[in-house]
């Protein structure tokens, strides 16, 4: 497994969770993520860059405390303190929302970047939720980023547009064009462990072959993970849950540690995935 891009990590950083299509999962990746981070003693701030298609917001089970959005702070209607939410189980963790406005042009660089230096300040880590490739938001969210989580599903159209949107992150974000490259790392999400052994679903090596890009991680795919959305408690709050579990050693490789990879396979328990953990 290659980690050795990880070591060079340092807080203060801007990670940003995209990919090609929507409806792959990075708004629940971003969710666990953040509160695995949070969990992990770093000062973190999850925002919500869909502009239009608000849902972070209740993946968080916060949106009922929205007063202030993002476009709010950037057109100083209020300051960022007022906006920022904090969550209501991670310690650590606040929240940005995104704006409802059906305008999804209204970010403009220029704001976009001064927000992100001042959040880059006061966080460990901000991370960004973003829209999908083909969205007018996309290219704010990975402009000045640092390290990019390119979230695919085992389809052929997902990895397809994943892999166009690795060509548009190497070509238009801040560091691209300094000469500077920015990290990235693939999450497979939403893996049938009993259709990639039938042979119908494509595996985590299919995916990565296309992408050559590292694996950072592996989520099965997980009713539960719906049900904890719809109730606002993101499933990496669950403890015997293997991909509450997936997302936990997200977290711990995207503060570089080097974690052992769970096997996922048919029909078997927590327990036996999580082999290893415990040696
Ligand atoms: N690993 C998973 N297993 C099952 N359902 C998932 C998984 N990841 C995401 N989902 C579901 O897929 C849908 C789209 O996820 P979402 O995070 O909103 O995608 P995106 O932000 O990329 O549009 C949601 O209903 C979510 O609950
Ligand atoms: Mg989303």
């Amino acid at each position: 497994m290659q980690l050795s891009n990880m070591e060079n990590i340092i807080l203060g950083k801007i990670i940003t969770v995209t990919s090609g299509k929507g409806g792959v999962g990075k708004s629940t990746t971003t969710a666990n993520l953040a509160i695995g981070l949070a969990n992990l003693g770093k000062k973190v701030v999850a925002i919500d860059f869909d502009i239009g298609l608000r849902n972070l917001d209740m993946i968080l089970g916060l949106e009922n405390r929205i007063v202030y959005d993002i476009v709010d702070v950037m057109e100083e209607r209020c300051n960022l303190a007022q906006a920022l939410i904090s969550d209501k189980k991670a310690k650590n963790l606040y929240f940005l929302p995104a704006s409802q406005t059906k305008d999804k042009n209204v970010l403009e660089r220029r704001k976009v970047k001064k927000l992100l230096l001042v959040l880059k300040e006061k966080f460990d880590i901000v991370l960004l939720d973003s829209p999908a490739g083909i969205e007018s938001g996309f290219e704010h969210s990975i402009f000045l980023t640092d390290h990019a989580l390119i979230i695919s599903t085992p389809d052929v159209s997902s990895v397809r547009d994943a892999d166009r949107v690795i060509g548009i992150i190497d070509a238009k974000s801040e560091k691209a064009k300094k000469g500077e490259t920015v990290t990235k790392h693939v999450i497979i999400n939403r893996i049938k462990p009993d259709m990639v052994e039938a042979g119908h679903m494509l595996s985590t090596e299919d995916v990565l072959g296309i992408l050559a890009l590292p694996l950072i991680g592996v989520i099965p795919d997980d009713e539960d993970i719906i049900t904890s959305t719809n109730m606002g408690n993101p499933i990496i709050n669950k403890k015997k849950s293997i991909s509450a579990e997936s997302y936990r050693r997200i977290s711990r490789r995207l503060l570089g540690e080097e974690v052992e990879f769970l096997e996922l396979k048919t029909k078997q328990g927590f327990f036996k995935a999580i082999k290893g953990v415990f040696k």
